[in-house]
């Protein structure tokens, strides 16, 4: 039998493209809250002897996460024979140390409560920062995808002569990848965060580089920020005006807004998170994968 796809807070957009694959069969599975705002599970397509694969998206996760994991435990229960998890914005990554002492490093933790509740993992570009690999903190198998080419081929597409930077040491593992596949130059700056809404960002020369157009990379934009502080450099050092790429669109607040009106040219990013800045479609990607996958 054919694996059973699931949806839980996925754009319509997104799952389109899974919609026409006969390699699953569609289910359906109603999630609501009652009244007191606790929440209400039931599968409508019986899930018996079945691999179920659910697509989630995870950004916000707090109020998203309990219905997965009792989506998750009813399967069991029902008698599903494996359930996998395509999730493809993977939540708590960035607290992947206890920077203060009594700090929780939640990376862990909810590494841990979705270990233990799943078979495997599918995700896209994850914040591995001072991990190196998601086998760090997660139990089960787990695949991680990169949207590097698929953004490569957008700037090759929209940008001519681009400077690709990167925000910080740690993006330097998408931002050199990206500038090879473009035979184009690149930069890394060096940021300290200072806290939520507060970094502190060490600038390279880019006098050999006024020529170029800027094109900012980063794998999330949350508060914006890096963005802004970055645009605004860009700008006092009259550099052309900058495109910035994100992969996934946390934008918290008014980060969006803030980063145009900081002078950006525009502001991208991949559909990993629905957001009106998607412009990188990263579904292939995951039913590439999928296909791979004997169930
Ligand atoms: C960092 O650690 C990430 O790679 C991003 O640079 C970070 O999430 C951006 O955050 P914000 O938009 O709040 O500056």
């Amino acid at each position: 039998m054919k694996p059973l796809l699931l949806s839980l807070y996925t754009s319509p957009s997104f799952l389109d493209g899974f919609k026409d694959s006969s390699q699953f069969d569609l289910g359906n599975l109603t999630v609501r809250e009652f009244p007191d705002q606790e929440s209400y599970i039931k599968y409508d397509t019986d899930v018996k002897k079945r691999d179920l694969v659910f697509i989630v998206a995870l950004d916000k996760p707090n109020s998203k996460f309990l219905p997965l994991i009792f989506a998750s435990q009813t399967a069991r229960e029902l008698g599903a024979r494996s359930i996998g998890l395509i999730v493809p914005y993977l939540p708590y990554m960035r607290q992947d140390k206890q920077f203060l002492s009594g700090e929780a490093v939640t990376s862990k933790y909810f590494a841990k409560m979705l270990s233990d509740n799943i078979d495997w993992l599918i995700t896209i570009d994850p914040h591995l920062h001072r991990y190196h690999s998601l086998n760090e903190i997660y139990k089960i198998p787990t695949t991680v995808l990169h949207a590097n080419d698929l953004i490569s081929t957008w700037v090759q597409q929209h940008v001519s002569s681009p400077l690709i930077i990167g925000p910080d040491s740690e993006s330097e593992q998408w931002v050199a990848t990206i500038a090879k596949t473009l035979n184009s130059p690149y930069k890394i700056l060096e940021k300290i965060r200072k806290g939520d809404n507060i970094v502190q960002i060490k600038f390279p020369n880019f006098s050999d580089y006024q020529d170029f157009t800027p094109v900012l990379v980063d794998d999330i934009i949350s508060t914006g920020t890096t963005m802004v502080e970055t645009i605004t450099h860009l700008k006092n050092i009259k550099m052309k005006v900058p495109i910035c790429i994100g992969v996934h669109a946390i934008f918290a607040h008014h980060a969006y807004e803030n980063i145009l009106a900081a002078g950006a040219k525009s502001v991208i990013t991949c559909n990993t998170i629905e957001h009106i800045s998607n412009a990188i479609d990263v579904s292939s990607l995951i039913k590439t994968c999928l296909t791979n996958i004997k169930f």
